[in-house]
C-alpha cells in the first residue's frame, strides 16, 4: 500500500483533492497534514473523516523536525503539496506570513522528502500544487505557456513563483521526482468566502454590498475545483517527471461580468425579482498592483494526457450557488469562525 501525504487537506482545493483520492484509491492511505490556519475547516471533510484509508495530522509544513518526524513514520512514497497562504489581499497586507508558509514551508517539505528518499527515489514523486499567478499579468491578448517567464507582481505569487523554482531546483540538484502544475481561479462548494464568488454569494444572500474592485475590468480565467483535481489526479499518475503543466478552462471573465452572472443567477434561485442583486454592486478602491488579467494555455495537458474540463462556467457557477444555499450552517460556521471549534470537538485539541 502506498502512503501518501497531501498538504493543506483542510483548504479549498485539498479538501477536494483529499476527497477525491480517499475515495478513489483505496488502496492507498492518504494523510493529511494540516495546521488548521483561519483557511483550513475539518467540516469540508465530515464525509470521509472516518474512512479506513483516510488520517488527519495536524501540524505545520515549516517545522522540519516535525516533517522528519512524520516521513519517517509513515514512509510516504508521495507528496501532494498544496498547503499555502493563498489569498492575494492578505499578502498584501502581511507578505511575510507568505514567505514563511510558501517558501519556507516548500523548502520544508522538500528537505524532508530528499532525506526521506535518499539512495532510493524510484517509484516515489513530489507534486507541487501552484498558481498561474506566477506568469504575472497579461495584456487584452495572448496567454500563459508552460514556458512563460515568471514575472510575479504580488507578495503571494512572488512567494509561489519562489516555491516552484525550490522544487525544480531538488529536481535538477538532487533528483527528486517532481511534477508541478499552475492553475488559473478555482471555484466551487468549501471556497473561503473572502474569495470573490463565495464573498459575493454571501452578500447576496444577507443584502450586503458586493465589492468590485476599480472599475471591474479585470479577467481571470475560472475552472471547477473538481476539474482541477481531477487534473491534478491525471498528472500525477501519468504525467512526466521534472514536467510542468498548465491547468485551465479556457473560461476568462471580467469581474464585472461575472458578478452580473452570479446576480442574475441568485436573482432566479432566490425568487427575487431581476435586477435585485445587481442593485448591491459597489465599486470600491483598486487593489495595489491589480493584475489585470490571467489566462491559460493548457494545450500540453490536454494532448499529451487527455484531460479536458467537464463544465461549462454558467453550468458550474449554477453548481456552486445550490452548494451554498443548501449548506447554510457551513457559511454561517465560517463566517463567524465558529468552525474553528470543530477541531477541539473531533480530535480534543491534541497537537501530534
Ligand atoms: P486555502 O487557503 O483554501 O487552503 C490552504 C490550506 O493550507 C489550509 O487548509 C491551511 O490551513 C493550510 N496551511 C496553511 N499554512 C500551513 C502550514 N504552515 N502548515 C500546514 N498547513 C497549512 O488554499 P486553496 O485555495 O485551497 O489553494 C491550495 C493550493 O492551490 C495553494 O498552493 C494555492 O497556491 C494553489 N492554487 C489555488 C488557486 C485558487 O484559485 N484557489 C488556483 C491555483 C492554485
Ligand atoms: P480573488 O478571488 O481574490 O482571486 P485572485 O486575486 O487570486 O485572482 O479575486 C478574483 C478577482 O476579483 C481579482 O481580480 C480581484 C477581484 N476582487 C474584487 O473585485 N472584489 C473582492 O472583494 C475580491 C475578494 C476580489
Amino acid at each position: 500500500m502506498q502512503t501518501i501525504l497531501i498538504t493543506g487537506g483542510a483548504g479549498f482545493i485539498g479538501s477536494h483533492l483529499t476527497r477525491l483520492f480517499v475515495t478513489k484509491y483505496p488502496d492507498y492511505h492518504i494523510v493529511n497534514l494540516d495546521n488548521l490556519t483561519y483557511a483550513g475547516n475539518l467540516e469540508n471533510l465530515k464525509d470521509i473523516e472516518s474512512s479506513s484509508n483516510y488520517e488527519f495530522v495536524k501540524g505545520d509544513i515549516a517545522d522540519l523536525d516535525f516533517l522528519t518526524t512524520l516521513f519517517t513514520k509513515y514512509n510516504f512514497t508521495g507528496v501532494l503539496h498544496c498547503a499555502a497562504e493563498s489569498h492575494v489581499d492578505r499578502s498584501i497586507t502581511d507578505p511575510l506570513a507568505f514567505v514563511t508558509t510558501n517558501v519556507v514551508g516548500t523548502v520544508s517539505l522538500l528537505q524532508a522528502a530528499k532525506e526521506h528518499w535518499k539512495g532510493n527515489m524510484e517509484g516515489k514523486m513530489f507534486y507541487h500544487i501552484s498558481t498561474d499567478e506566477v506568469y504575472g499579468s497579461l495584456g487584452a491578448e495572448g496567454f500563459f505557456y508552460e514556458n512563460t517567464s515568471y514575472d510575479p507582481r504580488s507578495p503571494y505569487s512572488a512567494s509561489k513563483a519562489s516555491s516552484d523554482h525550490f522544487v525544480r531546483a531538488f529536481h535538477h540538484t538532487y533528483h527528486l521526482p517532481i511534477k508541478i502544475s499552475n492553475c488559473s481561479n478555482n471555484y466551487g462548494p468549501f471556497h473561503f468566502p473572502e474569495k470573490l464568488i463565495p464573498l459575493c454569494i454571501h452578500n447576496i444572500i444577507h443584502n450586503k454590498p458586493l465589492p468590485i474592485y476599480g472599475k471591474g475590468e479585470n479577467v481571470r480565467d475560472w475552472l471547477y475545483v473538481e476539474d482541477h483535481v481531477r487534473a491534478i489526479d491525471t498528472i500525477f499518475h501519468k504525467g512526466k517527471v521534472g514536467e510542468t503543466y498548465n491547468i485551465g478552462g479556457h473560461n476568462e471573465w471580467t469581474n464585472i461580468d461575472l458578478i452580473k452572472e452570479l446576480c442574475k443567477q441568485m436573482d432566479v434561485k432566490l425568487a427575487r425579482p431581476a435586477g435585485t442583486s445587481a442593485q448591491l454592486i459597489t465599486f470600491v478602491k483598486d487593489r495595489a498592483g491589480h493584475d489585470l488579467r490571467y489566462a491559460i494555455d493548457a494545450t500540453k495537458l490536454e494532448t499529451e494526457l487527455g484531460w479536458t474540463p467537464s463544465l461549462q462556467f454558467e453550468e458550474g457557477l449554477s453548481k456552486t450557488i445550490d452548494w451554498y444555499l443548501s449548506n447554510n450552517e457551513w457559511l454561517a460556521n465560517v463566517t463567524s469562525g465558529n468552525y474553528q471549534k470543530y477541531y477541539e470537538g473531533m480530535y480534543g485539541g491534541e497537537e501530534s
